[in-house]
């Protein structure tokens, strides 16, 4: 069983996952009758006997009140241990949960009950707190997998009938994390910009607080809802790491705070500063989740986990393979015809792709981004006989098909707007500026949410779509829901909300369909957009160089399966930079193949090349999607690199050198999590010049002898070009 109760009274607990134990406790006080929910312990796996001992242990960094000889006034309390502080109480810290009750901003919870709920393969447990004069219930919801790492909790705030109070909602996260005592402590995060996701950045965790937020109403380029927290002393491969995660697709805030006395705790959810929600009588709030993992075994083992939890709990269709796809936008723009998108559709079926999909440029009058979001019929002059003819085209070829649309974005030059202007998130007097010459559709709104439903499910009926890129490019500023009885700032989940409603409804209505997110790039990426969607772009920068990079910052949370990723043209339409097609396929295979090239422009040999590389990557890519992942070498892109992924008996290696003539660098590649005495036989890569090391075809190895002594990539000797890659693939023999 996955939740055990430690006590008699109902007022502990143990989470226990696979690999790991998170302990909670009720403590009360006596004097005030106050109650706190306090994390008692995070870590490896405990037995039931020492997770109560390890309960029992007084309080970590903080003091609880009257707890020792040592306290003063000054005395840091031990809110930064509790799963939700509120603001209120003896509290100074980061508030999770701030609610100001006819403009009193102080909670004083006390404790009601618990309920433990068995959930398929997951059990739940509700934590039920009241204030006690205010109309104010507090829930606190916890759920842990059988057979996953990670843990769920998010919390509903309830505005009791009753008498008619005010209450103004100013913070409400879906939970905190307390992470053990550590002489020091590490962050791992991502930040970016457009064209640059994923950076990652690692330092000191500073005594203080660092916030991560998106303002913007979607995730954001600039950084990615979770965290990753090691005591300074974890690896790729070793040491224990405590880690974070959103699940939420709008604006979020992710503090944590290292306190001078000790303790490091981190909160998140959704909303940001400034923005405020009302909660009438009788409503209530409830958070998208804040999930945590612990692993033993570095950022890799971390990642691991959270990949295995991604496909298994949160993506819809996790366990499919994802199709070859292509896509015309980079090579074509808005540029979208019959001819030639049927043009580009028969050679990209002859290359092996299994899904076509047609980009922005089809609808209205589109033939530039200053137009047309909003008009979701055919281009007249580009598509006269509407798009069957080009679907009935597409499926012809025994291809799946796919179209763009970005249902939130509208332009003023628009006929959609010039009849609803009040449909758009703005704020009454006050301007509605203009990015990438657009504006946002107010989703919250029920004639919105319900206009964008039925067209959308008429185009995917219609030209019997099976994939939907669902694109989004213009983050929210100015934003208000200024319509009469509706509060405000509630836009801000709403429209989130509601978004992720109608992709769910769409998906309910066309079991088949497949959805992309994308949001200018990796705009918005997370937990939560992936409940309902099968993979993301995560960067309109394709260029393979910096798609390493990026890759590598997704690859820390992100599953292979939900990373889409293109080979397009030398030289790079954003860098200007020429990769050899082979690179720029290895870089691609990493994640769910795809072509944006114009291909018109490709030679015989390059296109010979391409089909055989695609029907490689196919042979592996089950591997790939849904195998174990290990991050080899050194820096993505800029060093000699690899990437593994284990499967059952397979074993696919990708190898990649920038440089290609760097002398200093690695040139024995160590493998890793095989299986010692068993012997692998080499089917695809390697080499057979007879270097020590190189993998003739067909020779077999020990698992023990590829992981201690190496392998020697041909790719990663210093003989010459740069951008040289090698894709290995090994299987694991009975005899
Ligand atoms: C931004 C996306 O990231 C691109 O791939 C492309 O779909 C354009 N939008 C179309 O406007």
């Amino acid at each position: 069983m996955s939740l055990v109760p430690l006590d008699q009274d109902g007022r502990l607990w143990a989470f226990n996952t696979p690999h790991s134990s998170y302990v909670v406790g009720v403590v009360v006080d006596p004097a005030t009758d106050e109650a706190v929910v306090l994390q008692k312990y995070w870590g490896a796996n405990l037995p039931p006997a020492a997770a109560r001992e390890a309960a029992a242990m007084p309080a970590g960094p903080g003091n609880t009140p009257g707890a020792g000889r040592h306290e003063t006034s000054f005395s840091r309390p031990a809110e930064i241990e509790e799963v939700l502080p509120v603001d209120g109480g003896l509290r100074w810290g980061v508030p999770a949960l701030q609610v100001a009750v006819d403009q009193v901003r102080s909670l004083e919870l006390r404790f009601v009950g618990a309920s433990a709920v068995r959930e398929g393969g997951a059990d739940r447990l509700d934590i039920t707190l009241e204030d006690h004069a205010f109309p104010i219930e507090v829930v606190l919801h916890t759920r842990v997998y059988a057979d996953s790492d990670a843990i769920a909790r998010w919390v509903t705030v309830r505005h009791r009938a009753g008498k008619n109070t005010a209450v103004e909602v100013s913070r409400l996260d879906s939970g905190s994390w307390f992470i053990p005592d550590a002489e020091d402590y590490r962050y791992r995060a991502v930040c970016g910009a457009w064209a640059e996701e994923g950076q990652l950045q690692q330092g000191l965790l500073p005594v203080g607080e660092l916030t991560f937020t998106s303002r913007q109403g979607i995730t954001g380029h600039h950084a990615n809802p979770w965290i990753m927290i090691d005591a300074a002393d974890a690896g790729e491969e070793h040491g224990e790491v405590w880690s974070v995660a959103l699940a939420w697709g709008g604006s979020w805030r992710m503090t944590t705070t290292r306190r001078p006395e000790g303790g490091t705790a981190v909160t998140a959810g959704f909303g940001h500063d400034g923005v405020r929600w009302t909660l009438p009588t009788g409503a209530e709030l409830v958070t998208p989740a804040i999930l945590g993992l612990y692993s033993a075994n570095g950022f890799g083992g971390t990642s691991r986990g959270w990949h295995d939890h991604v496909r298994r709990h949160i993506l819809p269709a996790g366990d499919e393979d994802r199709p070859v796809l292509y896509n015309s936008w980079e090579a074509t723009g808005f540029a979208v015809t019959e001819p030639e998108q049927l043009a580009f559709a028969r050679s990209a079926s002859a290359l092996g792709a299994e899904l076509f999909v047609v980009d922005d440029g089809w609808f209205g009058r589109r033939d530039d981004e200053r137009s047309s979001l909003g008009d979701w019929w055919p281009h007249r002059e580009r598509f006269p006989d509407g798009l069957r003819g080009l679907f009935d085209g597409i499926l012809a070829l025994g291809m799946r098909a796919g179209l763009w649309v970005e249902p939130e974005g509208v332009s003023p030059d628009s006929e959609l707007y010039r009849a609803h202007p009040d449909w758009v998130i703005h704020l009454e007097n006050r301007r509605r500026d203009r990015k990438r010459h657009q504006l946002v559709l107010n989703f919250a709104r029920a004639d919105v949410h319900d206009w964008a439903l039925e067209w959308l499910d008429r185009l995917v009926a219609n030209l019997r779509l099976d994939y939907l890129k669902w694109d989004m490019n213009r983050p929210f500023t100015q934003a208000g829901s200024p319509e009469p009885g509706r509060s405000h700032d509630g836009v801000w989940i709403e429209h989130t909300r509601q978004v992720l409603h109608v992709m769910a409804t769409l998906r309910a209505r066309h079991p088949g369909l497949r959805i992309e997110a994308c949001a200018g790039g990796g705009g918005r990426l997370d937990l939560g957009i992936l409940h309902h969607t099968d993979l993301a772009w995560p960067s309109d920068n394709t260029d393979p160089v910096d798609r390493q990079t990026t890759q590598h910052g997704v690859s820390q949370l992100y599953p292979a399966n939900v990373m889409s990723a293109w080979v397009t043209d030398s030289p790079n339409a954003n860098t200007g930079r020429s990769t050899p097609l082979r690179y720029r396929f290895h870089v691609a295979m990493a994640g769910v193949l795809g072509i944006g090239a114009d291909m018109s422009r490709w030679s015989p040999e390059e296109l010979d090349e391409a089909r055989t590389l695609v029907e490689q990557y196919k042979t592996v890519r089950h591997t790939i999607q849904h195998g174990r992942q290990y991050r080899l070498g050194g820096r993505p892109g800029a060093e000699r690199s690899a990437l593994q992924y284990v499967l059952g008996d397979e074993v696919v290696v990708l190898v990649y050198n920038p440089r290609g003539n760097a002398k200093s660098g690695p040139r024995w590649l160590r493998l890793t999590a095989l299986d010692p005495g068993a012997r692998y036989e080499v089917a695809a890569g390697g080499d057979t010049d007879g270097v020590p090391g190189r993998l003739p075809a067909r020779s077999r190895w020990h698992g023990g002898t590829l992981m201690a002594v190496g392998i020697r990539p041909v790719a990663w000797e210093p003989i010459g070009a740069d951008y040289r890659s090698d894709l290995i693939v090994l299987r694991r023999t009975r005899a």
